[in-house]
């Protein structure tokens, strides 16, 4: 069993560990490739980023979801990224901090779903953008 006190180590060791899986993933990994060069650069944002958020440090100090509005995300990329944090959570960190962490990541992906996907397309899915007038 993992040890139950949440450390900037487990916080290491889930970002290290999520990135792992995302970069071998079929769907997230080209994405990543094309838009990261300095990878421990990278490490150290998205460190910072959780320790903020699940440690309650100053070290994050940007805003996440500007980034991400450059990318080519389609919905489908959400499912699978939480899957990989999940399960990279329940394998790395405390037992009692996994499901926040987890809740965290699920609250991002609604955000950046809802500020990436504004619109409807003809079927009522969610789109990236404004339908044409009929
Ligand atoms: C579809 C799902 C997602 C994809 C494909 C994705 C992909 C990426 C990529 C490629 C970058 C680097 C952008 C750049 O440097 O130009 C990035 C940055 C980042 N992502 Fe995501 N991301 C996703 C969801 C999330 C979620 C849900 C979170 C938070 C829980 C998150 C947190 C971050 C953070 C903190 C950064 C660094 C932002 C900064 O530079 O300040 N991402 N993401």
């Amino acid at each position: 069993m993992s040890d139950p006190i949440l450390t900037e180590q487990h916080i290491s060791d889930l970002v290290r560990g999520f990135y792992a899986r995302a970069r071998a993933d079929d769907l997230l990994g080209p994405m990543f490739a094309a838009a990261i060069d300095d990878w421990e650069g990278h490490f150290k944002i998205v460190e910072d980023f959780w320790s903020h958020a699940l440690l309650g440090t100053a070290r994050y100090r940007g805003t996440p979801f500007g980034p991400h509005m450059r990318l080519p995300i389609e919905l489908e990329h959400f499912g699978r990224w939480l899957a990989l944090f999940t399960m990279t959570a329940e394998e790395v960190l405390p037992q009692q901090a996994a499901p926040l962490a987890i809740a965290k990541a699920r609250h991002m992906t609604e955000s950046f779903k809802a500020g990436l996907f504004p619109w409807k397309d003809a079927d009522g899915n969610p789109s990236r953008h404004m339908p044409k007038r009929p």
